[in-house]
């Protein structure tokens, strides 16, 4: 699902189009997810502690960010020259060769979790609970991608054309999984890569990118640039030898990508507008903590995120969930990620224009269930807030805040319900809390998001068993998922197989 504004033609699946289907002989379905660190066990508390003293010391044993020195354009030029070339002659090797390296490159991304889990830290503010799971999620594209790879050489009736350049270019908020998603899957796909950490996050990209380098992917096949915004960054995205750009972040973003090059590829998952809905079939309880922990995870900093929890009829009438809403927001500890008791950390900068506006202003109607305070002088550090009383249409309804608040919003019946999530114009997650299958079936069937969650938190996407992707003004591309299986598909060209009819 492209998105109209950006002229996106809305192809189907690539593979769909092109009637593929998978042969028998690369598919392997030995793949497992990684699972995240157990803090029930005493050896990983002791290890907890000291990954937590050395973000307390800021000693991130990162070394100089060994990123390709870029001064002027003919710096790029050589550059893009050099990983397109290298990229050449790596997407001449089989699938299967390539998976031999990916996964050597997530055993190199476990290795070293500690290291990438305190530069998150340390750089973005993130807790440890929240980075973990992210090193998790960048070990599983690795083995996952790898495997997928395979796939690519047993493709019947159509060969697999790689790019040569691929750009990547994540964003701060998952520092490590979104970056290594990207490029591990551009590597499978057999292009060689290029990637621009995000500013607020460059220590993580370097570090991801070492561990790479470490598990023998070629320096001149994975290039990292340290370079800002601005005349360079735009002559990388428009540079004519690239062959597609990977971009994760504001749909404001792709647009000015866009901008530079109207014929780019590109693959976006941009930003979004997400809500829960709670019926009065809901198990109140589990509805109440899975919108916490959707709503105030990482200081609401997820794309993924609830914006907005939608109470239907009785659930909104009555005190007993919005109590208990309340209550497991206002006990949210709030630290820095050096405090082993924090809940939720700081968010990545001091709040400006549209967070400010939705942690401090209230609209026509609205009142506080919880006032987001301002917890030290950094600016960065906020209690999380829950705005009552929002209407259809209102600023709060359809503005994403990329932070610590949370608005309230009741309908009368599910299907009104599902009318306020659809008038935003993104359709990233969605999250139904309902024990009613009728219910479900009628969410299902009409709400426009790209991820359907039922009874569950809506963040935290799983390699494999949630691809991850989204509709309306949350994608741009062709529309497939990463960590799903189409993933790899639209990353290079199709050409029919002469031999077939
Ligand atoms: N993949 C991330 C999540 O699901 C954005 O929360």
């Amino acid at each position: 699902h492209g998105d109209d504004a950006l002229g996106e033609t809305q192809p189907l699946l690539t593979a769909a189009v092109l009637g593929l289907t998978r042969g028998s002989g690369g598919s392997t379905d030995f793949f497992s997810n990684e699972p995240d660190t157990d803090p029930a066990l005493p050896a990983n508390r002791a290890w907890g502690r000291r990954v937590l003293e050395r973000v307390a010391a800021s000693q991130l044993g990162v070394n100089a960010i060994r990123s390709a020195a870029l001064t002027d354009a003919a710096d790029l030029d050589t550059l893009v020259r050099t990983v397109s070339a290298a990229g050449r002659r790596w997407g001449e090797r089989t699938g299967g060769e390539r998976a031999a390296i990916l996964h050597r490159a997530g055993l190199a991304l476990a290795a070293n979790r500690d290291r990438l889990i305190e530069v998150s830290a340390s750089e973005t503010g993130k807790t440890i609970a929240e980075a973990d799971p992210e090193i998790s999620e960048a070990i599983d594209f690795a083995h996952y991608y790898a495997e997928r790879a395979r796939e690519l050489d047993h493709v019947q009736g159509a060969f697999f054309v790689p790019s040569q350049l691929t750009v990547v270019t994540p964003p701060w908020n998952f520092p490590v999984a979104i970056p290594a998603g990207g490029v591990l899957a551009a590597l499978a796909a057999g292009s060689g890569v290029i990637i621009k950490p995000a500013p607020q996050a460059k220590r993580c990209g370097a570090v991801m990118v070492e561990a790479l380098w470490e598990a023998g992917i070629p320096r001149d096949l994975l290039a990292l640039v340290d370079i800002e915004e601005g005349a360079l960054g735009e002559r990388l995205i428009a540079h004519p030898s690239v062959d597609r750009v990977i971009l994760t972040g504001a749909y404001d973003t792709a647009k000015l990508f866009r901008s530079f090059r109207p014929d780019l590829p590109l693959l976006a998952e941009t930003s979004g507008k997400n809500a829960i809905i709670v019926t009065p079939s809901a198990d109140l309880d589990l509805a109440a903590s899975d919108v916490v922990k959707s709503a105030f995870g990482h200081a609401g900093q997820k794309c993924s995120a609830a914006s907005l929890v939608i109470l239907v009829g009785s659930v909104g009438r009555s005190k007993r969930f919005i109590n208990q809403l309340v209550d497991a927001t206002s006990s949210l500890r709030v630290g820095y990620p050096d405090d082993p008791a924090a809940q939720m950390g700081p968010v990545i900068e001091p709040v400006a224009g549209k967070l400010r506006a939705g942690l401090t202003q209230l609209g026509i109607g609205e009142s506080w269930l919880v006032k987001p305070r301002q917890l030290d002088g950094s600016g960065r550090l906020w209690s999380p807030g829950i705005r009552d009383g929002v209407a259809p249409g209102s600023y709060a309804h359809l503005t994403e805040f990329f932070g610590p608040v949370l608005s309230v919003m009741r309908a009368r019946t599910l299907e009104e319900a599902i009318r306020f999530q659809n008038a935003v114009d993104y359709g990233l997650t969605s999250g139904l809390h309902s024990l009613d299958p009728v219910e479900l079936e009628l969410w299902l069937a009409t709400v426009e998001a790209g991820n359907l969650y039922v009874n569950r938190a809506i963040t935290g996407a799983i390699v494999r068993r949630q691809p991850f992707g989204g509709w309306k003004r949350s994608s741009v591309g062709p529309g497939s998922k990463a960590g799903g299986p189409n993933y790899l598909f639209g990353l290079g060209d199709w050409k029919a197989d002469a031999g077939s009819p």
